[in-house]
């Protein structure tokens, strides 16, 4: 892009022109990071759920709903913090009754994950969520897990399940439904922790992460989302996850900042959430920017796209413009979200060169 710096003056008002590097240009940083091929490592499928699919699965399986119609729920989603949207959230969720609704469900999100240049997805389900209402496991992990499958041979989307476990429920409940799981143990990679953050801290379930990893399982956890910066180290040292859910309260601790850069654990970052839960005001003071100027391997993710105003791309883009980020700082949230997958190594390099190709064609 070409722009003309201000005319000088004088007898020769010679037009200089500067060539500005295309990657530094607002407008191109917006672009980019739409077209850039990216991964998705915080998405509930849950929080996937739009009005309109919540009205024609509740018409499906008769079940009814305190809303007269998708408006009426929609103006509801109103929050004021994290509980406030947990409420809707599980009220949302009781529509989901057969291994056809699961399916539909992560079809509806994998459609929109292409649609975003989403190219890996690692979706978090709640099954406690499901099973407390007398659906089984196998409903569960098999619809989601066929979703999953033709997300790949149709869509080209490689896509892996991560169990989460509410934190509000006891660690015998996260244990039990660990158990039930495990006949499909082929379906998940690995296990998360959701749900209600303060007052129930990551320690809570010590032994229950302790025997994950001990299953080969892939570990993550919320933590300092609303949570204090004594709950990610716990999550680091107690249960020992690969990468923190949110993680944006670690700025309020330097020594906790500079592990997470040193061991580089990668946040998954969920910037629109973080607005419509008022864990910001305004996007506009998202510490995105400060948590890559810190050195952190912090990603862009949707958390539940349903109900927070938007998929990977509205994440995406709006972070861009409210913080000017700048094409170096696009670039490197789409790498980081290929490094902190948990893909294979030939995956991942693949991943990756399909990057470098599109940062080279753009
Ligand atoms: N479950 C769904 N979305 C969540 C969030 N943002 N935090 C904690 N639990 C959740
Ligand atoms: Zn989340």
């Amino acid at each position: 892009m070409l722009y003309r710096k201000p005319v000088t003056g004088g007898v020769r008002r010679i037009m200089q022109t500067i060539h500005e590097c295309k990657h530094r240009c607002p407008m191109n940083a917006i672009e980019l990071a739409r077209s850039l091929p990216k991964a998705e490592l915080h998405i509930h499928i849950e929080g996937s759920l739009e009005p309109e699919l919540i009205f024609a699965l509740a018409e499906r399986n008769g079940v009814p709903l305190p809303y007269a119609d998708v408006e009426t729920l929609r103006a509801a989603y109103a929050f004021t913090d994290l509980q406030s949207f947990l409420d809707i959230y599980y009220a949302g969720a009781s529509v989901l009754l057969q291994e056809a609704d699961f399916y539909d469900m992560a079809w509806a999100y994998f459609k929109r994950a292409q649609a975003d240049h989403v190219v890996h997805a690692e979706l978090f389900f709640d099954p406690q969520t499901h099973t407390a209402r007398g659906v089984s496991m196998a409903t569960v992990i098999q619809g989601l897990s066929r979703a999953c499958a033709d997300a790949q041979t149709r869509l080209g989307i490689s896509a892996s399940l991560i169990l989460c476990f509410l934190r509000h429920l006891s660690e015998e409940d996260a244990m039990a439904t660990l158990e039930a799981a495990l006949p499909y143990r082929e379906h998940f990679i690995g296990v998360g922790l959701d749900s209600s953050e303060v007052g129930h801290p990551p320690s809570k379930f010590s032994r229950v992460f302790a025997r994950c990893r001990e299953l080969g399982l892939r570990l993550v956890a919320h933590a300092g989302e609303e949570g204090p910066p004594a709950y990610i180290w716990e999550a680091l040292n107690d249960l020992q996850v690969e990468r923190i859910d949110h993680g944006v309260r670690c700025l309020e601790d330097p020594a906790l900042v500079a592990e997470l850069a040193r061991r580089r654990v990668p946040l998954t970052v969920c910037p629109l959430s973080n607005l419509k839960l008022c864990v910001v005001n305004d996007l506009k003071q998202h510490p995105m920017k400060r948590l890559l100027d810190s050195g952190l391997c912090a990603t862009v993710n949707s958390d539940d796209p349903a109900y927070f105003g938007g998929y990977m791309n509205a994440n995406f883009t709006q972070t861009v413009q409210a913080l000017n980020l700048s094409a170096d700082d696009v670039i490197a949230l789409a790498r980081n979200s290929f490094e902190a997958s948990f893909v294979s190594e030939p995956r991942r390099a693949e991943l990756m060169a399909a990057l470098d190709r599109a940062v080279a064609a753009a």
